[in-house]
């Protein structure tokens, strides 16, 4: 499919989405969200990729948010109906394989709502991050409210979320919204030297690594523990199981087939 809003690209078994309306600062509009939402959905049965990442065209945004244009006049029932049965932020949550945020610049509202959705975050030392929607008179709607004291705690995502204030990708990274923060020159090459170092592993057991390690945000501990446990045997079924086994014993790198 030929996209107008991002661009797809596959480099062996990494693919990336770079959301392309660097005018726009890379805001999301609804033909935007249907592009993600139409390439993860491609990404998911390439058997070829193995990770994804997700970043903004240009060297000032990953995205300034959802387009605001789209807000004027919008009425509720409009915004319920863009909602649709699920939301781009939950294709993302739900993609199974490891998705990763390459935050280039500005990560704002719905664009840290997108990248919170991601597996890791990974920020340019000029990233700017927040959730300014209390701004225009609105709240966060794409999981932000959920997801930021998930990953922050209480008290720093109501204040994020009640001033609306920025933060700079180090004061992110000390409160853990944020994975990893490196020079801005750097970004790619160290989002994609991460990506490839996922990409090498058993593809089946980094799946099910990501499935257990998701769960443990919804599940009660004894039924996460137990989750686990079910994973953990499902992975001896695999013939990777088998091979990365041997090649310990044997002492040499194994050699995965996603089996
Ligand atoms: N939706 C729609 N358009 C947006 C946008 C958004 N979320 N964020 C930026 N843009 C547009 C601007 O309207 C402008 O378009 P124009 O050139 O046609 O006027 C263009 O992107 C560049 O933005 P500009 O504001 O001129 O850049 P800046 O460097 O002065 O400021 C920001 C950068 C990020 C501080 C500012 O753009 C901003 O506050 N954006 C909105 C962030 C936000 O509230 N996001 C949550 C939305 S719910």
């Amino acid at each position: 499919m030929a996209y107008e809003t991002i661009i797809l690209k596959r480099t062996g078994a990494v693919a990336i989405i770079r959301i392309n309306r660097p005018d726009k600062l890379n805001a999301m509009n609804a033909k935007v969200k249907e592009e993600i939402t139409h390439a993860l959905g491609d990404l998911e049965s390439d058997g070829d990729v193995r990770v994804a990442i997700i970043t903004g065209v240009g060297d000032k945004a990953f995205v300034a948010g959802a387009d605001i244009a789209e807000f004027a006049g919008k009425t509720p029932v409009d915004q319920w109906q863009a909602y649709g049965h699920t939301s781009l932020y939950n294709v993302v949550e739900r993609f199974p394989k490891p998705i990763l945020a390459m935050i280039n610049g500005y990560c704002l509202g719905g664009g840290c709502e997108l990248a919170m959705a991601c597996d890791i975050r990974i920020a340019s030392d000029r990233a700017q991050l927040g959730q300014p929607e209390i701004n225009i008179g609105i709240i966060p709607g794409g999981g932000g409210s959920q997801r930021l004291p998930r990953l922050v705690g209480l008290g720093k995502a109501l204040q994020l979320i009640l001033t609306g204030d920025r933060i700079d990708a180090r004061t992110a990274k000390e409160i853990g919204l944020v994975d990893e923060v490196v020079p801005h020159e750097a970004l790619e090459a160290k989002t994609l030297e991460l990506a490839n170092k996922i990409a090498e592993k058993s593809p089946v057991a980094v799946r099910l690594a990501k499935a257990a390690v998701k769960a443990s945000t919804n599940l009660p501990l004894d039924q996460g523990l137990r989750y686990e446990q079910s994973l953990f045997s499902i992975a001896f079924s695999t013939e990777d199981k088998e091979e990365g086994v041997r090649a310990f014993l044997e002492k040499r790198k194994p050699a995965f087939k996603g089996r």
